[in-house]
């Protein structure tokens, strides 16, 4: 990464006039005296200087101002406001539904893209094979582009969007809109424009595609430029801010403008090196809540789903770190115990319990049962109480990640759940300096898991 800068911003805004109803619009036009509209402020007074050939992230919750940002770079809207500096060829994939003519087929938008790029139809005709293969929607690509998918679309722009010799590249989050498949080849191909020296824009809301990718990172949030730093930092602020009660969220707010403002001094463990430009940061003021786990009320999920009880019920799943406290922001690599209980009101045969962690997409990485097919607890008794207790080591990414609880048992001769409970908790993983985790779960050389019975029970669990 060089020091010449190839972006800069300097008090830049973009306001918009929203008018609630079409009539609005016209008595504005008539009565100008009065206001018909709210002004949004999509951006507000960012200043920031990209270099060349860095990557530069940009978080932030819905409508801070992102996409607004990026459609100001790539010039597809002007500035309300302050001033703006490009050097280079701008290729960008935006958000969907922008870029290409719907009425035309993807072979003519290949053409006409090329050509507002400023290359030729031989150069576009001598690229052309490229681009298809990339793209790999097949006979598609002679259909007109209204007809595609959301993903064909998002895979047809990339193709072209990487293929047409830019300076700079700007990624409006539009990839996650592609399987994952094409996802992977879209990631390798912008480590090889990484690595070639071109400056990338990238807004993501997945935390570890940021961590991954960018060189820098900065946080939006109302418009506004909040912190530019190190993407760890700027990562774990972010999420700090997105999850925390929304009472606590004007003060994390405010602690990240001190950090800005230089109110809050550097970090003693970020590098200098690590930060560029004239924004000062620091990370200090969040160190404490990297050094331990912790319990945050704002943590809870929303697609919790419960199936019918059949027989026996979970309660109070939670996460317990090894002192026995509540958490749900965890370190990762530390150990912690998922634990809830199970009331079973009848009594159940080949009962098995279970746990799965998943992504916010989804995505199972791992689970584990408390007994293999085959050995499961032979029999539960009416009104037992089972405490269960696996415990995991929080080898995971810094990223938002779900729960399930299940318990299975033998019904009508088959084994199926006899209770089970779909994102029952919510947990995140911090980031934690000393940590390189890429990803991986392991939760090997830890005790499978510890059945506890409570001490009313009076009965004991056959096995
Ligand atoms: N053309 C427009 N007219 C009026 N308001 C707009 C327009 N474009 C954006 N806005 C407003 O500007 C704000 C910022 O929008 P923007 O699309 O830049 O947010 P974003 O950070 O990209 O959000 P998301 O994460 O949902 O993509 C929002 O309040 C949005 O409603
Ligand atoms: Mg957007």
């Amino acid at each position: 990464m060089s020091s010449e800068t190839v972006i800069h911003a300097k008090d830049l805004c973009k306001y918009y006039n929203v008018y609630e109803t079409p009539s609005d619009r016209l008595k504005q036009l008539i009565f100008r005296q009065r206001r018909f509209f709210t002004p949004v402020e999509a951006v507000k007074d960012v200043d920031v200087e990209i270099f060349r050939g860095e990557t530069f992230g940009i978080v932030g919750r819905n409508g801070s101002g992102k996409s607004t940002l990026l459609q100001l770079i790539c010039g597809t809207i002007l500035p309300s406001i302050g001033s703006l500096d490009v050097r280079g060829k701008v290729s960008a994939l935006l958000e969907l539904g922008t870029g290409f003519n719907p009425e035309f087929t993807g072979r003519d938008n290949v053409y006409l893209s090329g050509s507002i790029m400023g290359l030729t139809d031989e150069q576009v005709d001598s690229r052309f094979q490229e681009i298809a293969d990339f793209a790999d929607i097949g006979s598609f690509i002679e259909q007109p582009v209204k007809n595609y998918s959301s993903g064909m679309y998002a895979r047809l722009a990339f193709a072209v969007a990487i293929n047409v010799d830019a300076d700079i590249l700007i990624v409006d989050e539009v990839l996650s809109v592609g399987d994952e498949a094409f996802q992977r080849k879209c990631f390798a191909r912008i480590h090889q424009l990484k690595e070639s020296g071109c400056t990338i824009l990238f807004v993501s809301h997945a935390a570890g595609t940021i961590l991954e990718l960018c060189d820098r990172a900065m946080l939006m949030d109302r418009g506004e430029c909040l912190l530019v730093g190190p993407p760890k930092s700027i990562v774990a602020l972010y999420q700090r801010m997105i999850f925390a009660p929304s009472e606590e969220r004007e003060r994390i707010r405010n602690e990240i403008l001190e950090i800005r403002n230089g109110v809050t001094q550097w970090p003693d463990e970020t590098p200098a090196s690590e930060i560029n430009g004239k924004t000062q940061l620091a990370i200090r003021s969040t160190r404490d809540d990297r050094d331990r786990a912790r319990f945050d009320e704002g943590l809870v999920p929303q697609s919790t789903t419960e199936y019918v009880p059949r027989g026996c019920h979970i309660e109070n799943p939670n996460i317990l770190d090894l002192d026995g406290s509540q958490v749900n922001v965890l370190l990762s690599g530390q150990q912690y115990a998922y634990v809830y209980d199970v009331r079973f009101a009848t009594a159940a045969r080949r009962v098995r319990i279970g746990m799965l962690v998943k992504t916010i997409s989804g995505y199972e990485i791992g689970g584990l049962a408390s007994h293999p097919v085959g050995s499961e607890i032979a029999n539960v008794n009416e009104g037992r109480r089972i405490r269960v207790r696996f415990r995991f080591r929080a080898a995971l990414n810094p990223a938002v990640y779900f729960m399930n609880a299940g318990v299975m048992g033998d019904i009508a001769g088959e084994e199926g759940y006899l209770h089970r409970i779909l994102d029952a908790v919510m947990f995140r993983v911090q980031f934690v300096e000393s940590n390189c985790v890429t990803g991986l779960v392991d939760f090997s050389g830890l005790p499978f898991c510890v059945l506890e019975t409570t001490p009313d029970g009076g009965q004991t669990i056959d096995e």
